[in-house]
């Protein structure tokens, strides 16, 4: 394509400032606009990312109006659902940032409405370009596991809750295993084929947030900090889910892979607070299987690199649209992480397991 991919943000706060960036290194692309609800707040982004002339505008649908080729989505989640929609109806692309949507309902409607409009619809999943990541994957898929039946997956923050839009229900909708789970489910899944999911059973609990001796908002902290979920998938496969904001443990522990022939145990990467949940890569990586029927544990050496994720992501995105290519992270896949996330937070209110309602078609 000789003219350059024309692109507009919406939302200009924490996360965007990683799609400004990466889209500033692209020569093929060109910033036409940032909106943000807040007065201000995108002219003051416009001047920080140095991306003058873009427009800085206060309502996106003034944006979506513009002539635009694709959108990046960084707005709080209960936002993600109606952006989406609007983008998709006024025939843009959009690269949109986790979680996907707060219900699965929205998530449905997102999906059919991306494949109505032929549009690409792509979910902001960077811990997939991570070259270990990567790795685990090619093991997983390379069949010498056998067959997988069994998935323990998450990871755990000591303390690591944020603060601001993260922690309210008008905004965030949902805690920790939407914020930081949803990546431990689509690293598990993504390896395994992403298999339907059909029954959840879970618990969530705030303890700590709601807590002041460990949250200074606790009096605004609205969601959960803790959950874990028993997740049966297409398949005969299980999946143990769990994550935490905050606990009184180290370490929610590795995650595993068992499978016929052999079990691939991966400890998260990612150091300080806020590491130890799969948003912050591999740690290391085992295989144990027999050799000899002597039973056998074989580190895997990772690959050491230093790969920008944030920026992987948004050029896959640019690629795609501008090669008219699928999307790199399709919606129909991460419906299926949604709609686990959606059985979690009915399972724990109803203190049953749910069945998990996809539409046939999806
Ligand atoms: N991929 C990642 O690593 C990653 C990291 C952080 C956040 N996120 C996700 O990105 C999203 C945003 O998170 P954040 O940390 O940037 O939050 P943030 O609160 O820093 O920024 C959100 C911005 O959106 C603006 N906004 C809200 N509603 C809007 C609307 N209708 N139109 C235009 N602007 C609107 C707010 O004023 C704010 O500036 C969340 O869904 C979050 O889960 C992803």
């Amino acid at each position: 394509m000789a003219e350059k991919l024309r692109i507009g943000i919406i939302g200009g706060g924490g996360i965007a400032g990683a799609h400004a960036r990466a889209y500033s290194k692209m020569d093929d692309v060109q910033m036409v606009a940032v909106a943000d609800v807040v007065p201000g707040k995108a002219a003051e982004f416009v001047a920080r990312f140095d991306l003058a002339p873009a427009s800085a505008l206060v309502d996106y649908r003034e944006l979506l109006q513009m002539d635009l080729d694709a959108v990046s989505i960084c707005v709080p989640n209960v936002a993600h659902h109606r952006t989406t929609m609007d983008a998709l109806a006024a025939g843009k692309h959009v690269l949109l940032e986790k979680p996907m949507s707060v219900t699965l309902e929205e998530g449905i409607e997102m999906t059919r409405a991306a494949k109505r409009a032929e549009r690409i619809l792509s979910i902001g999943f960077q811990p997939r370009y991570d070259p270990n990541m990567k790795l685990m994957r090619e093991i997983v898929q390379s069949g010498m596991l056998g067959k997988v039946y069994y998935v323990l997956t998450g990871g755990g923050r000591r303390r690591g809750m944020p603060g601001g839009t993260f922690i309210r229900k008008d905004l965030a909708g949902v805690g920790a295993m939407a914020d930081i789970g949803c990546y431990s489910l689509d690293m598990a899944l993504l390896a395994i084929g992403y298999p339907k999911p059909l029954t959840v059973s879970a618990c969530t609990s705030a303890y700590f947030g709601t807590n002041p001796l460990h949250h200074p908002e606790a009096d605004r902290f609205e969601v959960e900090d803790f959950g874990a979920a028993f997740i049966r998938l297409e398949g005969d496969v299980v999946l143990n889910f769990q994550i935490s904001w905050a606990m009184h443990m180290d370490s929610l522990g590795p995650s595993l892979f068992l499978g016929t022939e052999a079990g691939l145990r991966v400890t998260p990467g990612g150091t300080g607070p806020w590491g130890g949940a799969w948003d912050g890569g591999v740690g290391s990586m085992t295989l144990c299987h027999d050799i000899a029927k002597r039973n056998t544990d074989s580190p895997i050496p990772l690959i050491s690199h230093n790969v920008d994720i944030f920026y992987e992501k948004v050029r896959d995105f640019v690629v795609a649209v501008r090669d008219q290519l699928p999307a790199p992270i399709p919606a129909e896949q991460i419906l299926y992480n949604q709609a686990i996330l959606d059985g979690v937070f009915r399972s724990a209110q109803t203190q049953r397991e749910v069945v998990l309602g996809l539409p046939a078609d999806l």
